[in-house]
């Protein structure tokens, strides 16, 4: 007997007992004791709105689980393309099938000669690199038609190693473009990551990335793959579910991460860190902060983390074997400061705010070498393989249809039309 919740109309005394399952209650319930009744959840602050076997978040414990492997198993142990593939396919891959896939993506890291001369370079000289990448992602749907035949299978595996792969082309031909220097093709005898930098920074033949650099971006990968209902994968997913093809989806789910409320929130982490300027600022900033003035500290404070986000610990330990190699990033004394005051302050404490991902890992791409207005740009990379794992098991689930919620109407009542003259 599964255990089930009441909802009682207090207007007719009327009641139904809903099942609890999988830990929710399903809205019918609601709908046939009243269907014009609604839940009113703005921001789906309580609503489920799928079923999802990809990814776990305890916020309460601050654990994540893609598949059910713990994130910190993955990012010690496992390399990017598997965890795509794991995301992807539900399973981790035999050597044989990782082999194939790692294959399978080197060779479509390609983006089409006509993407990059007529639609990239058609841009303005100083196009952000993400309001680039938004606008070619959507066009590429129009490069690949045979997307569209969304349910087919061949159609769906060709259309997730095509998006998987060329990310990272596309980001860093944006990267190129917005700082006038020449597209650089991939190499496809590299790691993924390895690739990503050579394609980014890449000069004549005398560039070679550091391995712990390749290393340290695999597991910022690894890390940004999924974050299950976010708003970019419920971007991904709503779009989806009109049935549009995943090229057009992935450009709404990373035009939603473009906001600095979700992945923008790494570049605005270092332009805060930039104006404190010195750790002597941090209280003043903090007290400015507690004023409600609208400032916010960034890089803090997450809907489903109500404690630290595992990410961010992981990323702040990887931080110190970038540094090794680039030099110690001036901006982490106030990071660190900023984290240790506001860890200890109750304003923080009793909001349960801590650092999420975006505090440390902007850090880590300035000393890098990346400028800021890329940083989105490489949250998106990975996110892909997460979008198209969220896409694919959106469009087999046969409980999904068009995603539309329901409103209050609170406008106004009927009136008459008067015209202009009797205004
Ligand atoms: N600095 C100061 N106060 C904050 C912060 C912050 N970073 N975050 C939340 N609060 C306060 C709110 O003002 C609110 O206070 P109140 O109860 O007195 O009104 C309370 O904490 C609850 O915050 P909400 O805004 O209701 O929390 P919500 O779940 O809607 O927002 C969000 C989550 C958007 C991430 C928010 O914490 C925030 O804006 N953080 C800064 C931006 C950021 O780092 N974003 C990256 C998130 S991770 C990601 O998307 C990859």
């Amino acid at each position: 007997m599964p255990d089930t919740f009441t909802i009682t109309d207090n207007r007719t005394g009327k009641s139904v007992e809903v099942p609890i399952v999988d830990g929710g209650i399903s809205s019918k319930g609601l709908r046939e004791l009243d269907p014009a009744m609604y839940v009113y959840d703005p921001a789906y602050m309580q609503t489920a709105a799928c079923r999802s076997a990809i990814t776990f978040i305890d916020g309460d414990e601050g654990i994540l689980r893609y598949r059910g492997y713990p994130i910190e198993q993955l990012a010690e142990k496992s390399n990017y393309l598997e965890v795509a593939y794991l995301l992807i396919h539900g399973e981790l891959p035999s050597k044989v099938q990782l082999d194939k896939w790692t294959f399978d993506i080197t060779h479509h890291t390609f983006i089409h000669e006509s993407v990059r001369k007529r639609f990239l370079e058609g841009f303005h000289y100083d196009a952000h690199p993400m309001g680039m990448l938004v606008s070619a992602l959507a066009a590429l749907s129009t490069f690949y038609p045979d997307a569209k035949d969304i349910f087919n299978e061949d159609s769906q595996k060709k259309q997730v190693l095509r998006l998987i792969a060329k990310i990272p082309t596309l980001a860093a031909a944006c990267h190129r473009f917005s700082v006038g220097q020449p597209f650089v093709y991939p190499d496809n005898t590299l790691s993924f990551p390895a690739n990503f930098l050579q394609m980014m920074w890449k000069i004549g033949d005398n560039y070679e990335p550091h391995p712990n650099l390749v290393r340290a971006l695999d597991i910022l990968f690894i890390l940004h793959a999924d974050h299950e209902q976010n708003c970019g994968s419920t971007a991904m997913r709503t779009i989806g579910s009109s049935q549009s093809d995943p090229y057009s989806s992935a450009a709404g789910a990373a035009a939603a991460l473009y906001g600095p409320l979700h992945g923008g929130a790494n570049e605005a982490v270092v332009r805060m860190l930039t104006e404190i300027e010195t750790i002597e600022n941090v209280p003043a900033f903090l007290d400015a902060v507690k004023g409600g003035k609208g400032e916010k500290l960034m890089g803090f404070g997450h809907r489903v983390y109500k404690n630290y986000d595992p990410r961010a610990k992981i990323i702040k330990k990887t931080a110190y074997d970038v540094f090794e190699v680039t030099g110690m990033n001036p901006l982490l004394d106030i990071a660190l400061k900023l984290e240790e005051a506001a860890l200890s302050d109750d304003y923080f404490i009793k909001r349960k705010l801590y650092p999420n991902v975006d505090f440390y890992s902007g850090l880590i791409y300035q000393a890098m070498g990346f400028p800021m207005e890329m940083f989105t740009v490489l949250f998106a990379i990975p996110r892909m393989s997460g979008w198209l794992a969220q896409w694919l098991e959106l469009i087999n689930d046969p409980e999904q249809k068009i995603s539309r919620p329901r409103q209050l109407y609170v406008g106004a009542s009927e009136r008459d039309y008067v015209p202009i003259e009797g205004r």
